[in-house]
């Protein structure tokens, strides 16, 4: 299995997953792919040997089209049979996301369906909710909503800063990504819950 990883930020999930695809995994990282130029994930996945390429979001202004068929050429040489969006900040469209049904996996910070979008950290302690986590997800033309593959747990803990509890779901991230891709790639099916 091809897996191509897209990126916007620090790539934490994406080192997590690169580091995951050794040995006898039956995937390997072909691509990891920025929309954002300085994005710290783009020399962190130069280091890991993998090819790592910006398509500059600003290039394309409010024209989401040619973006997205900008990442659709930069992805193409790579034959990826699976893309995993990992802190990756864009909005992708129904029409790019379709030829992708059930190879497209992204990981939210939020116990789906609580709260999808952003800010969930402080929304999940603003809300005085006693636990928290992340959610690894096939990505679907609805945001935040497709079927869930697995997810991890946390405790909000009194007195919890959104930085502090950001920090412990971060955690969870890195080992759920790999788990959820691993199994997929298997062939398995079910969830997996931390
Ligand atoms: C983090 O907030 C994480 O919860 C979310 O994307 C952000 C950056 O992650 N998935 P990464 O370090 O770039 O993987």
């Amino acid at each position: 299995q091809r897996v191509a990883i897209l990126i916007s930020g620090g790539g934490s999930n994406m080192v997590a997953l690169v580091r995951s695809m050794t040995g006898d995994h039956p995937a390997r990282p072909v691509l990891v792919l920025s929309d954002n130029p300085e994005a710290g994930g783009l020399v962190r996945a130069g280091a890991l040997g993998v090819p790592a390429v910006a398509v500059d979001r600003r290039r394309f202004g409010r024209d989401r089209a040619a973006f997205e068929r900008a990442l659709t050429e930069a992805l193409a040489p790579h034959r990826p049979d699976l893309i995993c969006l990992a802190g990756f900040m864009r909005i992708l469209s129904a029409d790019f996301v379709r030829p992708w049904a059930g190879r497209m996996l992204n990981i939210h910070p939020s116990l789906l369906p609580l709260y999808p979008g952003l800010h969930t950290h402080r929304r999940a302690i603003e809300a005085g909710d006693r636990w928290h986590g992340c959610t690894v997800h096939e990505v679907t033309e609805e945001l935040d909503a497709g079927p869930i593959l697995g997810q991890a747990r946390v405790p909000i803990l009194p007195g919890d800063t959104e930085a502090a509890l950001a920090a412990r779901v971060l955690e969870r991230e890195h080992v759920l990504y790999p788990a959820v891709l691993r199994r997929l790639c298997e062939g398995q099916r079910g969830r997996i819950d931390l």
